[in-house]
Parts: structure tokens; sequence; C-alpha cells
């Protein structure tokens, strides 16, 4: 019999079409907020799967997943596969890195440029129709270019950010667990700094580090105090990152010029504080969301599925595999 995947999101239909070559292919028709229960019930009886970050998997959700060799996540960020667990029953995780990096890079640019030059604001402005009262202080901004870009997490897509502030005539200074080689931060024309150091001196700071336990709430009430006043703050990561009431604090009580999010801790809910602010530029988990990354995303997911289920050019060999260590724990 062909083995079975479940695909936990209506994705792009013709992509997934091409798991129906090897697979029985279960899905669903419109965007579903899967229960665990509802989880652990569509895994009891697939080979593979292919999920996105809204559906959570550890160990309660794989339990009895007898057949279950592959969890295909779409998205670089994988925060929602409990990847030890799935380490420890022996499958495979992957994700989708690369296909991303420039256009969640780009769209990093546009939040911080939209949150420095109060884009957003200024829309709902001419919108409402306040032209008529237009003078040349109105909707002052910060200026982007020759100041400093600050970058927290230095992996593909923050070095993809700091490239493109060279056009802009700006310093780059970043902070990662760990240091880049110097042909890498030569590269980027970044100066690795600590986080306090990063905070100081950053007039543009940028969030695109993973979120673990570690980072949760890293940006907090005293790391927003050593921002400086004029700063802006855009988070591309995951919302857990920030602590949301101490940065609404910040921006309400004029100790942060403005923020770009693209995250939040309790999406798809906001924290009403955050919709009340106008100097928060907000959308909706967008940043990698251009058409043709997109599709690219949903096409490296399911030939990561196809592959780690034995099929396909690359039988056997995922090109995005989380876990090689997977493969010892089943033997
Ligand atoms: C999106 O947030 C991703 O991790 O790809
Ligand atoms: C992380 O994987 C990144 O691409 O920045």
């Amino acid at each position: 019999p062909r083995p079975r995947v479940w695909v936990s999101q209506p994705l792009f239909g013709d992509v997934i079409a091409r798991l129906r070559e090897h697979f029985d292919v279960r899905t669903v028709d419109t965007i579903t907020q899967h229960s665990p229960q509802d989880i652990a019930q569509a895994l009891g009886d697939v080979d593979g799967a292919l999920v996105t970050l809204n559906d959570r998997i550890g160990a309660a959700e794989i339990a009895g997943a007898s057949r279950l060799r592959v969890i295909a996540n779409v998205g670089v960020g994988y925060n929602n596969l409990d990847l030890p667990a799935l380490t420890q029953a022996g499958i495979l995780a992957s994700n989708t890195p690369d296909v991303l990096t420039q256009t969640t890079a780009d769209f990093g640019w546009a939040l911080m440029m939209a949150a420095a030059r109060r884009i957003s604001e200024a829309e709902r402005w001419l919108r409402d129709g306040h032209w008529q009262q237009w003078n040349f202080e109105t909707l002052l901004g910060g200026d982007v270019h020759g100041s400093t870009l600050g970058i927290l997490g230095m992996g593909r897509i923050g070095q993809a950010i700091a490239r493109r502030a060279a056009g802009f005539d700006m310093r780059v200074r970043y902070h990662n667990r760990s240091r880049l080689p110097v042909e890498v931060e030569q590269a980027c024309a970044a100066h690795y700094v600590d986080f306090d150091t990063l905070l100081a001196q950053s007039d543009h700071l940028m969030l695109v580090l993973p979120y673990t336990p570690a980072n949760h709430h890293l940006i907090d009430a005293a790391a927003l105090a050593r921002m400086p006043a004029h700063a802006t703050l855009t988070n591309i990561a995951r919302g857990g990152v920030v602590d949301e009431d101490a940065l609404a604090d910040a921006l309400a009580n004029g100790r942060l010029a403005a923020a770009g999010l693209d995250v939040f801790e309790g999406e798809p809910a906001i924290n009403p504080r955050l919709l009340a602010l106008r100097n928060a530029v907000l959308t909706p988990h967008i940043a990698s969301g251009s058409l043709a990354t997109r599709r690219a995303m949903v096409a490296l997911a399911v030939d990561n599925l196809t592959a780690a289920l034995g099929f396909g050019p690359a039988a056997g060999k995922p090109p995005s595999l989380l876990n090689p260590g997977a493969r010892a724990a089943s033997g």
C-alpha cells in the first residue's frame, strides 16, 4: 500500500499535488486551528506530515503515531516542534531555510523603514482626511540612512539584512550566540558587539533570532531601557522574544520612537495595547510572504517529506533535515 501523509493546512494545491504521485494525501479545505487531540489523531496512522507554524507537535501529539517517520515544517523557524522528542522517537524533522532568506530580509527592511518614517501612521492620517492640516512638522520621522543598524541573530536572514545596509551608508552592529567568521563579518560589513552594547548603539534594532526558551522575553523592560529614545525596534523573529507590555510602555511613554512588528506572542490574538499605539506598525506574520517564496517554501517541504519517505530524486536525503540523529534513534 502507498504511504499515507497528512497535510495540516490548505497550501498551494498544485504544489501539494506532487505528493499524490507517491502518497495517499489527507488534508483540510480551510485553515484550521487543530487542537492537540486533533493533531494526535491525524498523526496516528500516517507515515509523514507536512505542517505549518501554528501546528504544535510535541511528545503528546506523537505518542500514538506508530508509523510516523517525518514531520516536514513549512517555515524556517521550528519552535512549534519539540525536536528532542521527535529525535528520540526516531522521527525526522525538516524546515525550509534559504528559499525565504532574501524575501524575509526585504520585509525586515520594509518594516523598519515604515516604523522610522511613520508610513502606516501617515497613511491612516491621509485616509482620515487630515491633509488640510499639513504643515512642515507633520509626521516627521527618524532617518534610516547614515544611522546604526543593529541585528540580533546573525543567521542567513540577519546577514542578508546586513548586506542591504551598504546602500544606506549605515554602520552595522550585530550580536549572535556565537561570533561569525571574520570573512563573513567582512562580507556583511558587520561588527560583533555584546548584547548590551547592541542595545545602546542601535538606532534601528532588528530581531532575527530563533525563539528558544532562553530567548523568551529577551527584549524586556530592562533591555528597552538601554535603547536610545529615538530608536526603532523591528521584530520578524517570534513574538515571544519581546515582552509586549514592556514594549507598549516604552512606545507610549516616548522611551522608544517606533516599532515594526510582524510577529506576536499570542498570534493571531494581538495585545490590545499594541493595537492602540500610533507608533507601532503591525503586520500579520507575512515576512516570507511573496508569492514566489511561499510557493518555494511549500515545494521544499514537499521535497523534504518525499525524500524522507524514500521517494523522488533525493530519496533518503531530505534537503533540509533538522535532526540527522533521529535515524540512529530509530535504528
Ligand atoms: C516564518 O516565520 C518562518 O519561520 O518561516
Ligand atoms: C535562520 O535560519 C536564518 O535563516 O536566519
